[in-house]
């Protein structure tokens, strides 16, 4: 059926204009004042109310074995709650660990995705060795749609990779013109970190984040960017946490080496006080890199008004507190993550836009734009325009509601952003011309989303 969203102010980062947009199939077709409807079309009234182009998020975690456990959600959960807070496409990790055959994983990855997601999705490729077959496996991949990478400097001996399989990834990525994206930590120095604190009986949630200190990751993102200098390859840095990591990606950016940085939703919201609770409560903040001192949200906000910080993902990642309590006796086994795929687009406006740190523009384009941009998905997603895909948020400002475990759709027993305010959500959510979300409530179709095919833009 045609879909017909009248009266709304659609915002893109280019423009900001109260028009209608009609729909067909799954495309939009029109955008314009006063359209016409044809009969049997459907009306959607959005007078009063912004029109975002749908949400996507960068990085996100669904299907995880990972320190002796899963995460919590399926694609049937994280995708729903997704949705159900503006994010119309996710970005997967594909992460088989250093044992795993690369192109297996991938296959297992995409077979826990197909016909359960109700939002559209893609993968990183993790490349978590270098090996004989690597090169081929990798090419297959590519072929495949999946054109962008991913690579650890931190969890030595899992998803770790050396410097060596570093520089092969890299040299390789360049020459498929391929974006990598990297977990920038120094894997010896946490490592050791992690050894002295325990000897010294420090076993708690509050040493993680002296485990893994600033320096620690500022040598990694500094590492990171100097293999991209010397392959000419382009980066992306993930969940970058604290000031001293983004002065060495700025540093690189000026020398004119390609690497662009994404921040998460916890670095921007939640300090390592919240680590420092006793016990469970602060298990359930653990995660790498660790929340940091306060200060550094300042200039991770500035940053990303003025883009030097291109994207906010979320970096989700559920596990229960029951699975948190394995590392009750040391805290180098608490499984890291903190969810956030629901609360990602309301906390964002509400800290970003509604407390003055953010354009409307810059807000657009760092959770939904620029990710678009960077990983093949251009105009296609990421924007409102004809010959776009009929993927729109209708956010409603006047929202007021409190982010909380009592209402979240992510399938785990806390929230990290519990009593935090939003202000404004969105009231519809519309996938490909499908309306898959209602004030609050999934009313669309589950498994209708569908595996993004990308090409690599990054030559
Ligand atoms: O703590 C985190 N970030 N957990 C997920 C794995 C990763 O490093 O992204
Ligand atoms: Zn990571
Ligand atoms: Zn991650």
């Amino acid at each position: 059926m045609a879909l017909l969203i009248r009266g709304g102010e659609i915002v893109t980062v280019d423009s900001r204009v109260r028009a209608d947009i009609y729909v067909e199939n799954e495309t939009i077709t029109r955008i314009g004042k006063n359209l016409d409807a044809p009969p049997n079309t459907e009306i959607i009234d959005a007078a009063g109310k912004l029109v975002f182009p749908g949400f996507i998020d960068p990085h996100v975690h669904i299907y995880l074995p990972f320190m002796a456990t899963f995460a919590k959600d399926t694609h049937e959960t994280g995708s729903i709650a997704a949705l159900i807070g503006g994010t119309t496409t996710y970005i997967e990790m594909c992460c088989p660990n250093r044992n795993d055959d690369a192109l297996a994983g991938y296959e297992l990855w995409k077979s826990k995705a197909a016909g359960k997601s109700a939002c559209d999705y893609a993968f990183h490729m993790s490349v978590t060795k270098f090996v004989k077959e690597t090169e081929s496996q990798l090419r297959q991949i590519v072929a495949d749609g999946t054109a962008s990478f991913k690579i650890f400097l931190a969890y030595k001996n899992f998803f770790g990779v050396d410097d060596g399989e570093m520089y092969q990834t890299l040299e390789l990525a360049k020459r498929l013109g391929v974006i990598t994206t990297a977990h920038c930590e120094n894997a010896e120095l946490v490592a050791r970190l992690q050894q002295k604190l325990l000897a010294e009986g420090k076993i708690g949630p509050e040493w993680h984040e002296p485990s893994r200190p600033e320096s620690v990751e500022a040598e990694g993102t500094g590492r990171f960017a100097t293999f991209l200098e010397n392959t000419g390859a382009t980066g992306y840095v993930v969940h970058l946490s604290c000031e001293k990591a983004l002065r060495a990606a700025m540093d690189a950016k000026s020398r004119g080496v390609k690497v662009h940085v994404e921040s998460v939703l916890p670095h921007f919201l939640l300090d390592k006080s919240y680590a420092e609770r006793p016990g469970v409560e602060g298990m359930k903040h653990v995660m790498s890199p660790p929340l940091r001192a306060k200060q550094n949200q300042d200039a991770l906000w500035k940053a990303l008004a003025g883009g030097s910080i291109d994207t906010v993902g979320t970096d989700h990642c559920p596990f229960d507190t029951e699975q948190k309590l394995l590392g009750k006796d040391s805290f180098v086994n608490i499984p890291n993550g903190i969810p956030g795929i629901e609360d990602r687009v309301n906390l964002l406006y509400t800290h970003g836009v509604k407390r003055g740190r953010l354009e409307l523009d810059r807000f657009v384009d760092a959770a939904s734009t620029r990710a678009a941009k960077l990983f093949g998905l251009f105009p296609r997603k990421g924007t409102i325009a004809v010959g776009s895909d009929a993927d729109l948020v209708i956010f409603d400002t006047n929202y007021r509601g409190v982010v909380s475990v009592k209402s979240q759709h992510v399938n785990n027993n806390y929230n990290g952003f519990e009593g935090m305010e939003i202000e404004g959500r969105p009231s519809v959510v519309i996938v490909r011309g499908k309306v898959q979300v209602r004030d609050g409530n999934f009313v669309g179709e589950r498994g209708r989303g569908k595996l993004l095919k990308r090409e690599p833009t990054h030559f």
